[in-house]
């Protein structure tokens, strides 16, 4: 027998005037995205915003259905566009944000299950490590260097081989 251990690594920052100019405007964009979302069921607008290896820039937002399970979260609704609209080009950092319609976006919410999956597939396919800005509009920020550093233990095309 032997133990081991998985240790996860992120950078903490008190508030947005603490990021580089290239990171706080990539969340101030996924700030702005959660006016795009389409939230009637949950009132909970997330917005996320990408920046790729060709320096362009996309966002996405939730966006639900009266069908709930049916409903996207920002980050696979901007995944999907991004290979859509520029196939084969690296995502190079991600920022996601959220509204709640009522209640407070004071500290960074982080992808659910399904979304890290998601990240890590796209990690793979473009082979580029997708780096994470998690913060909501005021509060606390986390920085995670790596999606796939969320999800230990996943799934991968490989274990299908
Ligand atoms: N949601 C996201 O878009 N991203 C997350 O990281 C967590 C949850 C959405 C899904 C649903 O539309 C709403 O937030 C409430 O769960």
């Amino acid at each position: 027998m032997t133990h081991q251990k998985i240790n996860i690594e992120f950078e903490e920052y008190d508030s947005i005037d603490q990021l580089t100019n290239e990171d706080a405007s990539l969340l101030r964009e996924a700030i702005k995205a959660t006016d795009i979302a389409y939230a009637p069921y949950s009132h909970f607008h997330v917005g996320a915003t990408a920046l790729l290896a060709n320096g362009k820039t996309i966002s996405g937002s939730n966006q639900e259905n009266a069908s709930y399970p049916v409903g996207l979260c920002a980050e696979r609704v901007l995944l999907s566009a991004a290979s859509s609209v520029y196939p084969g080009v690296p995502i190079t950092t991600m920022a996601i944000s959220y509204r709640p319609e009522n209640g407070k976006s004071n500290r960074p919410i982080s992808p659910c299950g399904v979304c890290r999956q998601t990240l890590v597939e796209y990690e793979t396919l473009l082979k580029h490590p997708i780096r994470l800005i998690l913060g909501g509009i005021e509060g606390k920020i986390w920085i995670i260097p790596q999606a796939g550093s969320l999800l230990p233990f996943g799934f991968s095309g490989e274990d299908l081989k």
